[in-house]
């Protein structure tokens, strides 16, 4: 099956009502490659606004974290029913964010992308090294570890829930983003892992995205990749770019 491109817009915490109206105003009224499947993580607090001001075909929206137990006592979390009150069908989950500021342990982000899909919502599940673990030429290992702790707690099915984004840490809001080369091997690495671990359907069919620095020029190069599905962006999620991002594939 063809894996259909995707590219996720992560606003991390930024944004105002004002800033988010403009960026969905601006996708509602872009050309986007019918072809490319999109998703924008506003900060939990304009979910709603964009959810409801989203008009664009083949745009959904994301949250940026969500908590794998049932709705209770847990100040401050949101819970998996909470996003599908709401009609959000997407999580972040396991960026490298949370995994270093908020400790979030490879356990811990492969029991909510769990939970998030047991209850209907689908995981860009997010994985990657950090500059010392590049140096030390312990990339793969480390995705090879994250990748294990997820499957543990996956069944196949709901791998077609999945979206994995390969996120170095090194290249994540630096201007540094990875060679073609490097993101390439890297990516050829993870689809290798699910093929000898989960399968050569879920490896076939799992989208793999890139995240670290993609902007509007460097986008097209590493869109022609064949183990490159899409990307995860940041910063150029903010501005008129993440357009061009979106139509790199044209
Ligand atoms: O989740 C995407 C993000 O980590 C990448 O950030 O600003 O380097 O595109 P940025």
């Amino acid at each position: 099956m063809a894996r259909k491109f995707f590219v996720g817009g992560n606003f991390k915490m930024n944004g105002t009502k004002e800033s988010i109206n403009s960026i969905v105003k601006g996708l509602n009224e872009a050309q986007l490659d019918s072809n490319v499947e999109v998703v924008i993580a506003p900060p939990a607090l304009y979910l709603q606004l964009a959810r409801d001001e989203l008009t664009k075909a083949g745009v959904e929206v994301a949250a940026q974290n969500v908590y794998d137990k049932p709705n209770g006592a847990y100040t401050g979390e949101i819970s998996v029913s909470q996003l599908k009150d709401l009609g959000v069908p997407w999580a972040i989950l396991g960026h490298s964010e949370r995994r270093t500021l908020l400790q979030e342990t490879d356990e811990v982000v492969a029991s909510k992308t769990k939970f998030a899909v047991d209850g209907g919502v689908a995981v860009i599940w997010c994985c990657g090294e950090s500059l010392g673990e590049r140096e030390a030429g312990r990339t793969v290992e480390v995705v090879e570890r994250q990748l294990a702790a997820l499957a543990a707690k996956l069944a196949a099915a709901d791998w077609s829930k999945i979206v994995v984004a390969y996120e170095p840490i090194w290249a994540i809001g630096t201007g540094k983003v990875a060679t073609v080369q490097q993101a390439q091997e890297v990516h050829e690495a993870i689809r290798k892992w699910l093929r000898a671990n989960v399968g050569d359907g879920v490896a076939d069919d799992t989208r793999i995205l890139y995240g670290g620095s993609v902007n509007g020029k460097n986008c097209k190069d590493l869109a022609k990749e064949k183990d490159i599905d899409g990307f995860l962006v940041g910063g150029a999620s903010l501005k008129p770019e993440f357009v061009d991002i979106i139509n790199s594939n044209l």
